[in-house]
């Protein structure tokens, strides 16, 4: 959602702010512009659209610039259009600012700018920062912003510069992210990591209230009450490769592949098999909080919170701990009381979706013990939590999440296992999961080898407009997240149901114009999901069961059967899950849809 990306120093600044541009287009955005000052003089492009809309419109343009500053922007403040699209500019065409967030005074700040002659020319929130930055300049660019920032409530990611002082870019952060990326004779800065690798790997996340100043050679980061912070440069452990799409046509495919390495990086060096248990560096310091806890509050929004609730089935299955898995945009507003020793976990692939965020602080407030499981490396919520667990899977691209939920769920299950084996699980029991944890890699490989028949039967079925997806128990979360998988990227109606749930309502949906997918692994629930399968059957709607290697009795039911290997029953949720990834992808392909950028969504949504 949204992106900055800004450059100062001795290269052509245009073409390095294109690319980078074109490494932040996964995350979602509906129209972008660039500014860059050049010979003396400042220019500015904007357009609707892609980023190759930006390009055809510099094509001719021979520009000689070495800083300047770029933008996708997500509209939440006035349609996509160019007028809109950022940087925004004063009246004299002096300060152009780049923007990601929602200042939620600018009506009122924009009457009285208006009243004192500033003329507005989009319908942004954004613009109102280019005037009041007008408003208060006295020949230095920092001082006016940091006033600014004083009059502005809302969030901010934020580059600024003026064209009287091209040594220097501004940025600012309150709630949305931003990076400086430190180079030889070159800094960058950016919302996102991914959009600087190329140039460096040595980088500072700014927090939350701080400022800084980017020049050719050097930096300075202070609080908005300008005390300086000083803060050591961290090592980028992403490499560029990681963020190029390998030779497949998606990096949503791409990162399904992916996932037999993601799986192992998500336990590798994490279990101690001869004694059943499992070792997370990360929650080393907060471990004798963690033996005896009570109460665990997961919060997390979209697939995370699917990971969550798959969670929920381990943590009962292995402790004595009660979980309950929160939709974050939800419990940030509820009025929850945690106990003494609750603990609460955010999930988040990302580690800057603004709902998990708020979440967390409120249960930070409250005082609970705050504890993140993410992806990105040195991501507000992995910075704001007193102890973690990263995934270890490498960047995610696709818009689609697919690989980090197969990790995300591992990692709880190493989480339950070693709370388990302070609490009721047994050395022989937490050894067998272990074993079942190992196997997982090679199980997932077999499943991918086997795409061509998930694709017969994306071809079979991709033109039907609503499915149900149907589960139970920890088979339920995977319905959820197979139905949510489709929506996302195919914009198929889907819903995903408890499948005792079906003749309590949804029942009355099944026709053979909606097909049901039913995840039916020989698991505890077998029989009893059988029998529900049974009644989609005695609908005449179509089945693809989703079922483990051998079954017999789901054959003699429906031809389009996708087999997956056997393991414990709460690992069931990572193999049939992938499946459903390939479903999910086979459908939007042969739909002709964007796959790595469906509309309307942002990779991560760093607004409420
Ligand atoms: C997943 O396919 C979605 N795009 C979305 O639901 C996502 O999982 C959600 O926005 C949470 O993101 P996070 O894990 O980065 O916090
Ligand atoms: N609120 C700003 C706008 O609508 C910024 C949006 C964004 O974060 O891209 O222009």
């Amino acid at each position: 959602m949204c992106g900055i990306i800004a450059y100062i120093g001795e290269k052509n600044s245009v073409q390095i702010l294109m690319e980078g541009l074109k490494r932040l287009e996964y995350r979602g955005y509906d129209s972008c512009g660039l500014a860059v000052m050049a010979e003396g003089a400042p220019y500015c492009v904007k357009t609707t659209g892609r980023i190759i809309n930006l390009e055809k419109k510099l094509a001719n343009v021979n520009i000689s610039s070495r800083m300047g500053i770029a933008h996708t922007r997500w509209a939440t403040h006035g349609k996509p259009s160019e007028e809109n699209a950022h940087p925004h500019f004063n009246k004299d065409h002096t300060i152009f600012v780049i923007h990601n967030g929602i200042i939620e005074n600018y009506a009122i700040l924009k009457r009285e700018l208006m009243k004192l002659g500033h003329p507005f020319s989009s319908e942004t929130d954004t613009e109102v920062i280019a005037h009041l930055i007008e408003e208060f300049y006295d020949g230095e660019l920092l001082p006016a912003v940091l006033k600014c920032l004083d009059k502005i409530t809302g969030t901010f990611g934020l580059a600024v510069f003026h064209a009287e002082e091209p040594d220097q870019i501004v940025l600012a952060r309150r709630g949305s992210p931003l990076v400086i990326g430190l180079g030889r004779n070159e800094m960058l800065a950016a919302s996102d990591v991914n959009a600087i690798l190329r140039h460096t790997d040595k980088v500072i996340y700014l927090d939350d209230d701080e400022v800084a100043v980017i020049r050719r050679d050097g930096f300075q980061i202070m609080s908005l009450t300008q005390e300086t912070v000083y803060r050591t440069p961290e090592k980028v452990e992403w490499q560029i490769a990681d963020t190029e799409k390998d030779g497949y046509p998606h990096y949503m495919l791409k990162e399904i592949f992916e996932q037999p390495e993601t799986v192992l990086n998500a336990f590798r060096g994490r279990i101690i098999p001869e004694e059943g248990v499992s070792k997370l560096g990360g929650l080393e310091p907060v471990i004798d909080q963690l033996k005896h806890m009570k109460r665990l509050i997961v919060v997390a929004c979209g697939t995370s919170y699917h990971a969550g609730l798959l969670g929920q089935y381990m943590f009962e299955k292995m402790t004595d701990v009660d979980v309950d898995v929160e939709i974050a945009s939800e419990f940030r507003y509820r009025n929850v009381h945690p106990h003494d020793g609750t603990v609460v976990l955010a999930i988040s692939q990302s580690g800057e979706t603004a709902d998990s965020i708020a979440a967390l602080r409120e249960a930070r407030r409250k005082g609970a013990l705050t504890l993140g499981m993410v992806n990105t490396v040195g991501s507000t919520i992995a910075r704001e939590t007193v102890a973690g667990i990263y995934n270890h899977a490498g960047p995610e691209i696709g818009v689609a999440s697919t690989k980090i939920f197969t990790s995300q769920v591992v990692i709880l299950a190493l989480f339950a296992l070693l709370l388990g084996r302070y609490q009721k699980l047994s050395m022989t029991d937490g050894a067998g999961i272990i074993r079942a944890i190992q196997q997982l890699p090679e199980q997932i490989s077999h499943i991918l080898d086997r795409a061509d028949h998930i694709r017969a039967i994306a071809q079979k079925y991709y033109k039907y407009n609503s499915f149900l997806f149907i589960g139970r128990m920890c088979n339920y979360p995977t319905a959820l997240e197979g139905a949510l998988k489709l929506k996302e990227i195919s914009y198929i109606h889907a819903e995903g149901y408890p499948a005792g749930e079906l003749k309590h309502g949804p029942i009355a949906l099944l026709s053979p114009h909606c097909p049901v997918v039913a995840v039916c692994p020989q698991d505890s629930m077998y029989e009893k999901t059988i029998s529900n399968i049974k009644e989609v059957e005695a609908r005449s709607a179509n089945i693809i069961a989703v079922c483990t290697e051998g079954d017999d009795k789901l054959t003699e039911i429906t031809r389009d059967i996708i087999e997956v290997p056997a393991t414990v029953e709460f690992l069931n949720p990572v193999l049939c899950n992938v499946p459903l990834q390939l479903l999910a992808y086979y459908c939007a392909l042969y739909r002709g849809c964007e796959i790595d950028k469906p509309r309307n969504l942002a990779k991560s949504v760093t607004v409420e």
